[in-house]
């Protein structure tokens, strides 16, 4: 695997292979990679002919209370996994090389209606941060196909309808949630959390299952659900943020007619902020 470290080196390289008609599938991260991460690895090493990954902890993303200083960075050991697992090219980036202050762009890019719900209500800017270095780093690769996590559906969406919007030429799929034994969502942010909290953690996910349950099973009060499963989650030693039920292909509140569901919740544990969801579909 070579590792490139400047736009115009990368796209040197990719020029090549982009005569030669390859295929090129492309894998964003911030690193620190777990078998979440991987498993993407492996899933483009499918669908393209060239993998190309990047690992950039992008501070337009984080607002100025968030862990971006101290957001883990392993480079060698990412670039070790990274390798093992079939990746050919990774583009690692200083901040300097992908902003002129090192920080964030003048050109913002924002999907309206998406970016400042669930999560993007929670960390205002966020999106607008996903969306403008992901639109920079498919400048950069310019992949034929692109595959982001279900475990951050809505950073899904936003991406799908940005790229529908701004008719760009990049596929983008989706692939599983990459779960422990206990069922917790693997996530970097796991490694803020002590023993204790690693042992309460797998509850989010296990309320989302009893949620999902609950409207399987005919559930249609949609806010005492909301509030049980806030409540099961602050016993088990949660701060609450979100738990919300939500259409799938626009992440609004769901009409009645709406079958096809995703339970998307937010928690505090610790230090760490865990996020999870589960879809399902009414019968
Ligand atoms: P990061 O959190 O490093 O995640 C990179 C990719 O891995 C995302 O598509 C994310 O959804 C996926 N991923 C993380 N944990 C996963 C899990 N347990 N199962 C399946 N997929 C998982 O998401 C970002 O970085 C950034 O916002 C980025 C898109 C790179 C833009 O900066």
């Amino acid at each position: 695997m070579k590792t490139f470290h400047t736009v115009a080196e990368l796209r040197q390289a990719l020029k090549t292979l982009r005569l030669q008609d390859k295929r090129i599938a492309f894998v964003p991260t911030m690193g620190n990679l777990h078998d979440g991460h991987l498993q993407l690895i492996r899933k483009a090493k499918e669908l393209g002919d060239v993998v190309v990954s990047s690992i950039f902890v992008n501070p337009m993303q984080f607002s100025a209370n968030e862990d971006l200083e101290r957001y883990p960075r392993t480079l060698a050991e990412d670039q070790r996994h990274l390798e093992a697992d079939g990746c050919d090219f990774l583009f690692a980036p200083d901040a300097r090389e992908m902003y002129p202050d090192g920080k964030r762009s003048q050109t913002q890019i924002e999907v309206t209606g998406l970016s400042d719900i669930l999560c993007g209500a929670s960390r205002p800017g966020h999106f607008v941060g996903v969306a403008t270095v992901v639109t920079k780093l498919f400048n950069i690769v310019q992949p034929d196909v692109a595959i982001f996590g279900n475990k951050d559906y809505q950073q899904l969406k936003v991406i799908e309808n940005m790229t529908r919007d701004l008719s760009s030429n990049v596929e983008i799929i989706g692939a599983d949630i990459a779960r422990n034994e206990q069922g917790l969502a693997l996530s970097s942010r796991n490694g803020y959390l002590t023993p204790e909290e690693l042992a309460v953690a797998p509850a989010l996910y296990q309320t989302l299952v009893w949620a999902k349950q609950e409207l399987m099973q005919g559930c249609a009060d949609h806010d005492q659900l909301r509030e049980q499963a806030q409540q099961k989650l602050e016993a088990a030693g949660f701060r609450r943020d979100y738990f919300e039920i939500r259409a799938q292909h626009n992440l609004q509140t769901p009409t009645e007619e709406e079958k096809r569901l995703v339970i998307l919740a937010a928690a505090f544990l610790g230090k760490a902020r865990l996020i999870d969801n589960i879809t399902l579909e009414l019968p």
